[in-house]
């Protein structure tokens, strides 16, 4: 096997596609035939189980997928998920049940959404509580709210929507050589602002560095528009111009060819990617008339047993730094018992501790 690490270049990854696994197609028939026989996937989300899906033939392959993304390069892609004659129900479901085999999922908006539906539904990216996975608007680097972020791709656009990645420790390294001084300042708080999104208790706002090392590790948060719109925010404190160059610079080092790797999804893939060392990225997209056939992917945040520790100053967003424990997600305005009961369920199905 070769030697992965979560600091790649382009070239790197092209060269060396084993990040890319394939179920085949007995693994995707029995990922099918379990959700099938799982029942109404029109059910609530939540109410279903890890046991309600027998995933046998399919496991091995997603275990390796998952392996690979926490300890080699941070990024993996899975295709072949059955897609032909498969319902949008049945795909989503499909993805919850992946899911609740690999971790417990984490809400993702005001909504407190375990599973989104990420599709052009004409919302505007910049806005003070703008979020990207309703617009069809090019997006910044970034990294999500959770430990991993799954992305099923159902239906691909006609034109653009590609998917792009970046390795935050490439990046970092790139900048600490040619600006020590901008790589310094990623490493001071930036204020994110969670956009009116944050639950009872929260401020509207949190600190924490761009870039931290931990045990040799760079550990990334980064999202302009939330740093941006912080900024709007009274009694945030004002960045510095240093580190307004600082995060200029960054975003220009993650854009550069050598850095920036670029995929289109297609139907039936599964892009799985560390939120701690990978950042991600797509265009923009022009979409199909007829609304059965719009880009719509599924996405799903998850708190996996495997984690590792995050450094110390993470905890504010996540709740907490301990590995393997359910953390991370936003929970927005609707967690309620319901909720709180599939994470204290969810964690004891995959051995988790509850935060
Ligand atoms: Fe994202």
């Amino acid at each position: 096997m070769s030697k992965t690490s979560p600091a790649w270049t382009v070239a790197e990854v092209e060269t060396d596609r084993s990040w890319t696994y394939r179920l085949s197609d007995a693994e995707s028939a029995e990922l099918l035939a379990a959700v099938r026989a799982a029942g109404d996937p029109n059910r609530p989300i939540l109410d279903w189980k890890r046991d309600d899906f027998a995933l046998a033939k399919s496991a091995p392959v997603l275990a390796a997928a998952f392996r690979e993304v926490r300890d080699g390069r941070g990024m993996a892609l899975v295709k072949n998920l059955p897609r032909a004659g498969v319902t949008p129900a049945e795909f989503r479901l499909m993805t919850w049940a992946i899911g609740l085999h690999f971790g417990v999922a984490r809400p993702q908006n005001r909504a407190s959404d375990y599973i989104t539906e990420v599709k052009d539904a004409g919302h505007a990216y910049r806005s003070p509580t703008g979020r990207g996975y309703n617009s069809k608007a090019e997006l910044d680097f970034h990294v999500d709210g959770s430990d991993v972020v799954l992305l099923s791709c159902f239906n691909q656009a006609p034109v653009g929507g590609m998917s792009m990645c970046a390795s935050a420790a490439t990046a970092f390294e790139v900048v600490k050589a040619e600006r020590p001084d901008y790589a310094q300042a990623l490493t001071t708080d930036y204020t994110f602002s969670r956009n009116g999104e944050q639950s009872e208790g929260e401020e509207p706002w949190y600190a924490a560095p761009v870039c931290t090392t931990r045990d040799d590790r760079v550990f990334c948060k980064w999202n302009r528009n939330r740093v941006q719109n912080a900024q709007k925010i009274e009694g945030v404190p004002q960045l510095s111009s240093l580190q307004r160059e600082a995060m200029e610079y960054f975003d220009l080092v993650l854009r550069r060819p050598e850095n920036m790797f670029c995929m289109h999804l297609e139907p039936g893939d599964l892009q799985i990617l560390c939120n701690q060392t990978m950042l991600h990225s797509r265009t923009s997209f022009e979409d199909h008339a007829d609304e059965a056939q719009k880009r719509t992917l599924y996405r799903l945040w998850l708190a996996r047993p495997d984690s590792r520790r995050l450094p110390d100053s993470w905890a504010v967003f996540y709740g907490t730094a301990e590995p393997g424990t359910v953390r991370g997600g936003m929970k927005g305005h609707h967690y309620d018992d319901v909720r709180r009961n599939f994470d204290t369920r969810q964690a004891k199905a995959v051995g988790m501790k509850a935060a």
